[in-house]
C-alpha cells in the first residue's frame, strides 16, 4: 500500500549511513510500490553538486548496497527522477531559500531526516523553523547517538522542543525497526503459551547477547570516544530488555507502547561496579588489535561490555538481566534467552540430571525461536533425560512468499510518513536510559579502572564468564 505523498529532506545527504542504509531503503520501498511516484527525495548537504551529480551518486550507492532482485532495471531511473539535491549550510544562510523554493507550499507530508551529528540538531531544528520550511504536517527524524549523557541528551531534547511538538519528532534506534525485534511483542503478547510463566516466579535469569564479529573498522574517530557502553548498550540492548520485561501495553500505540518501556527502564537498579565487566580486543597476526585500529595505545574505550542488571519491580524482582555486547567476538549473534528454573522436585532421581527449558529467541542471523524441551533418552537404558529443541526458524515456517526480511530502515521511514511513532524513542525514554548509563560510565573514570584484554574471536573477556559463573550460571555459547 503506498503511503501519502511526501517529500523527505536528508541532511547529510551525502554521508555514510545515507549511502548505506537511508538511500537503498528508499529505493527497496520505492520497488515495493510503497513510496509512491509522486513522492521526493531531496539531499541536502555542505558539497556543491547539483541533481545530476547528485543522483549519480545515489545510483553507486544503490548498486553498491542496495542490490534487490525484486526491482526491475528501469525502476532505478524512474526512482533517481524524485530525488534532488541542495548544497546547504547547516550552520549558515546558504541553501535554505533554494530549499524551501524546492519544497513549494503543497500540502504535502514534509520529513526532515537529521542524517548528522547531534552537534547541528539545533542549527538545523532552528533553521528549518525560521526559514518557514515547517507546518503541521512536518516530521525530524534524528538519528543515534542522542547525546552521550543524561545532561546533553537534555539538552538536545530541549532545543529541539523549541522548535518541534514531541509528536513530531521521531528517535531512531535501528533495532526497533528490525523484524526480530517487533517479533518480540508479537511473541509475548500474540501468544497465551509464554505470558503466564514470564515472571521471576518461573524464568530463573535472562540474557541478552548482541555480539559481533566485526571490529570497528573506520569509524575508530567515532566509537572511541563513545564505547560499547554508549553505542550499543544505553540504546539498542536497552530497548531489547524493555521489550523483553515490559508489562503489556493496553494496546500497540505510541503512548502504550512507550510509557511501559519507560516504566521498565526506571525500574532498573543501580548497576554495582563489580557487576560490570568492560573489554578490549587484541589483535591476530592479520588482524590489527582495538588500540591500533583506533590509533592510541592508551584508549581505555571498551569494545566489550557484560554486565548484571537488576529490575526492582515485582514482576522481576530476583530475576536477573545478563547483558552482553562486544565486537570481533566469535560470531555475529544476536539472542534473547529466556532461562527458566528447575522444575520443583525430579521425580526421575540424582541421576537424571538438571534439565532446564530455555526459550531463546534469535534476532539475527537465521531468525527464529528456538525452545529447549526434556525428553527421555530413547533406549532401554532406564529413565534417562536428554534436551532437545523445539526449533523454528522463521523463513522457513513462514514459506518463501513471505520474502526477505525488510532492512530495519525500510520500515522506520514508512512509519515516519504515517506518523506512527510506536518504534521510535521517546524524548522521557532516551534521558532514563543515560541516567542509568551514566553512574556505569562515570565509575571507569576512576584510576586503575582498565578494560581486560580479549582475544580476537572469543566470547569476550575471561572476567565475563566469572560474573555469571559466581553466580552459579553461565553464558550461552556464542555461535
Ligand atoms: C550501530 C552501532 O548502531 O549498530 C554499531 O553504532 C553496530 O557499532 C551496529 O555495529 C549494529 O547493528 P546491526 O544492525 O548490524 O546489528
Amino acid at each position: 500500500i503506498p503511503v501519502q505523498p511526501f517529500d523527505l529532506v536528508v541532511f547529510g545527504g551525502t554521508g555514510d549511513l545515507a549511502r548505506r542504509k537511508i538511500l537503498p531503503a528508499l529505493f527497496r520501498r520505492y520497488c515495493a510500490g510503497q513510496m509512491g511516484d509522486a513522492a521526493r527525495v531531496i539531499g541536502a548537504a555542505r558539497a556543491e553538486m547539483d541533481d545530476t551529480a547528485y543522483r549519480d551518486f545515489v545510483r553507486g550507492a544503490i548498486t553498491e548496497f542496495g542490490a534487490d532482485t525484486a526491482c526491475a532495471p528501469d525502476q532505478l531511473e524512474a526512482f533517481l527522477g524524485q530525488i534532488g539535491y541542495v548544497t546547504l549550510d547547516a550552520q549558515g544562510a546558504q541553501g535554505w531559500d533554494a530549499l524551501k523554493a524546492r519544497l513549494g507550499d503543497a500540502d504535502r507530508i514534509r520529513a526532515f531526516y537529521f542524517s548528522v551529528g547531534p552537534g547541528l540538531f539545533a542549527d538545523l531544528a532552528a533553521r528549518i523553523e525560521t526559514h518557514g520550511l515547517a507546518g503541521p504536517d512536518t516530521r525530524v527524524v534524528v538519528e543515534k547517538p542522542f547525546g552521550r549523557d543524561l545532561a546533553s541528551a537534555r539538552s538536545l531534547n530541549a532545543d529541539l522542543a523549541k522548535h518541534f511538538d514531541e509528536t513530531q519528532i521521531y528517535r531512531i534506534d535501528h533495532y526497533l525497526g528490525k523484524e526480530t525485534v517487533q517479533n518480540l511483542m508479537a511473541i509475548r503478547f500474540g501468544n497465551m503459551l509464554f505470558e503466564p510463566l514470564w515472571n521471576s516466579q518461573y524464568v530463573d535469569h535472562i540474557q541478552i547477547t548482541v555480539a559481533e564479529s566485526g571490529g570497528v573498522g573506520s569509524r575508530g574517530d567515532y566509537y572511541d570516544k563513545a564505547g560499547a557502553m554508549r553505542d550499543m548498550m544505553q540504546n539498542h540492548i536497552m530497548q531489547l530488555l524493555c521489550l523483553t520485561a515490559m508489562e503489556p501495553p493496553a494496546k500497540y500505540d505510541p503512548h502504550a507502547v512507550r510509557d511501559e518501556k519507560l516504566k521498565v527502564i526506571r525500574a532498573l537498579g543501580p548497576v554495582e561496579p563489580g557487576d560490570v565487566v568492560r573489554g578490549q580486543y587484541e589483535g591476530t597476526d592479520s588482524l590489527p588489535g582495538y588500540l591500533e585500529e583506533v590509533g592510541d595505545d592508551s584508549s581505555r574505550t571498551e569494545s566489550f561490555v557484560a554486565l548484571k542488571a537488576r529490575i526492582g519491580n515485582w514482576r522481576w524482582a530476583g530475576t536477573p538481566f545478563y547483558l552482553r555486547t562486544g565486537k570481533r567476538l566469535r560470531a555475529r549473534a544476536s539472542e534473547i534467552a529466556v532461562v527458566f528454573k528447575d522444575a520443583p522436585h525430579s521425580i526421575f532421581g540424582a541421576d537424571a540430571g538438571r534439565h532446564r527449558n530455555i526459550l531463546t529467541i534469535r534476532l539475527q542471523p537465521n531468525e527464529g525461536i528456538e525452545m529447549g524441551v526434556t525428553i527421555k533418552e530413547p533406549g532401554p537404558g532406564g529413565m534417562r533425560l536428554v534436551d532437545v529443541p523445539l526449533d523454528m526458524t522463521f523463513s522457513e515456517a513462514l514459506g518463501p512468499e513471505a520474502g526477505d526480511i525488510p532492512d530495519a530502515y525500510e520500515r522506520l521511514i514508512m512509519d515516519v510518513i504515517r506518523g506512527d511513532q510506536t518504534l521510535f524513542m521517546r524524548g522521557d525514554e532516551v534521558e532514563a536510559a543515560w541516567e542509568w548509563t551514566d553512574p556505569i560510565i562515570e565509575a571507569w573514570d576512576a584510576p586503575g579502572a582498565e578494560p581486560c584484554p580479549y582475544a580476537t574471536g572469543s566470547s569476550g573477556p575471561d572476567d565475563a564468564l566469572a560474573l555469571m559463573h559466581r553466580d552459579g550460571r553461565r553464558w550461552r555459547e556464542i555461535r
